[in-house]
């Protein structure tokens, strides 16, 4: 059944292999190649309402809020919306203007996080559409949202996320494409994106057969207490998400930060004991995040790239570097998730950590 463990010592291992499928699953019946849109049911709106919208809300804790920062950088290239991303926790006691045409999105895992749900609440209170992009079918948020998508990711039993967060950006990377192509987005554009969106699950595939290496590189740097995570644009968020990964189930003090943000404070952590993981696949501004890590290995720095299969300029930099399948920029973050995802995992089993289980965390966190 979906709950079983098979072959699998730990979910969360199992879940970051279930990603092929979940990623396909998020995408099954909603691409429209002939209209090269997306194909999206629930969202209860006409097509003329969703169209006056003028202004996107996404709110979320942990990780969904993670998903919900590359969602904004979708809706705002494909869609030109406009798009604001908040804690949830926040949000709920907040008043920031919001006319009558910003659509509200709650991303949420489980459908059950009590600050998300509470926002949401607020959202639907002062009358705006309010939608959910939820795994949870049944779920409070499920139920109470006027609308949405689900994941379908199945039950992710894992504390920490990992297959929601790729189904989540996977489904707003939908959205995007679907309100895009009723505003600015070209036909060669939309077809452009459909196309690559089906390549997702193999390109995925691809990306795990770094399990080995990851192990490899997890048991040189386990040692080591605090590290940072560094990404720019699409993988800025990326970066965010891997340091929680690493602190959720290996305790280990960890800083996602935008690349070149780094000489305004983190700069001043770096040393022979504090690594840097570099997320550098290609890119328009690759040159300046490949400086950055230069700037980061000349203060002795230990750096791990992510880049793409064959980057030799990266390789010659960094002390360790792991492969992902080269892709277009804004699926980055689904390629770049998968090793991040399995570094944690790695270094948490080699620091006895409890993978599945961390302590201090819940998988959804119901009270306030
Ligand atoms: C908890 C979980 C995280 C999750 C967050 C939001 O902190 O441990 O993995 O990202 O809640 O949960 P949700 O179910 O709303 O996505």
């Amino acid at each position: 059944s979906d709950i079983d463990l098979g072959d699998y010592p730990h979910y969360m291992l199992k879940e970051i292999f279930e990603q092929p499928q979940t990623i396909e699953n998020a995408l099954r019946g909603r691409l429209d190649s002939e209209e090269a849109t997306a194909v999206i049911g629930g969202l209860n709106l006409t097509a003329q309402q969703l169209r006056t919208i003028d202004r996107v809300v996404l709110t979320a804790c942990g990780t969904s809020w993670h998903a919900g920062l590359v969602g904004e950088y979708l809706l705002e290239e494909f869609a030109r919306l406009p798009t604001e991303v908040e804690y949830a926790s926040e949000l709920r006691y907040r008043n920031p203007p919001m006319s009558d045409r910003t659509l509200v999105f709650a991303i949420t895992q489980s459908g059950e996080t009590a600050d998300t749900l509470a926002a949401m609440r607020e959202c639907k209170r002062k009358g705006h559409p309010t939608l959910a992009i939820c795994n949870v079918v049944g779920s409070t948020i499920g139920r109470e949202a006027d609308g949405g998508m689900y994941l379908r990711a199945g039950p992710e039993i894992g504390v920490a996320s990992t297959k929601a967060f790729t189904s989540q950006v996977t489904v707003l990377t939908l959205l995007a494409l679907y309100l895009g192509r009723m505003r600015h987005l070209s036909y060669p554009a939309g077809k452009r994106i459909i196309k690559q969106l089906r390549d997702m699950p193999s390109k995925i595939e691809e990306a795990l057969k770094c399990n080995d290496r990851v192990a490899e590189i997890a048991a040189k740097y386990a040692k080591y207490d605090n590290y940072l995570y560094l990404g720019r644009l699409y993988n800025f968020p990326v970066a965010l998400e891997g340091a929680l990964k690493l602190k959720e189930i290996s305790y280990i003090h960890a800083e996602g930060y935008p690349a070149a943000e780094m000489k305004h404070g983190p700069i001043a952590l770096v040393d022979e004991q504090t690594p840097s993981v570099f997320i550098v696949p290609k890119c328009g501004i690759q040159p300046k995040v490949i400086s950055n890590m230069e700037e980061v290995k000349a203060r002795k720095g230990p750096v791990i790239a992510i880049a793409c299969e064959g980057d030799a300029e990266v390789a010659r930099i960094a002390d360790d570097v792991i492969y992902v399948p080269d892709v277009e920029e804004y699926l980055q973050p689904l390629v770049c998730a998968i090793p991040l995802q399995l570094l944690s995992y790695h270094v948490a089993l080699l620091r006895g950590c409890n993978v599945d289980r961390p302590r201090n965390l819940a998988k959804s966190v119901t009270v306030e």
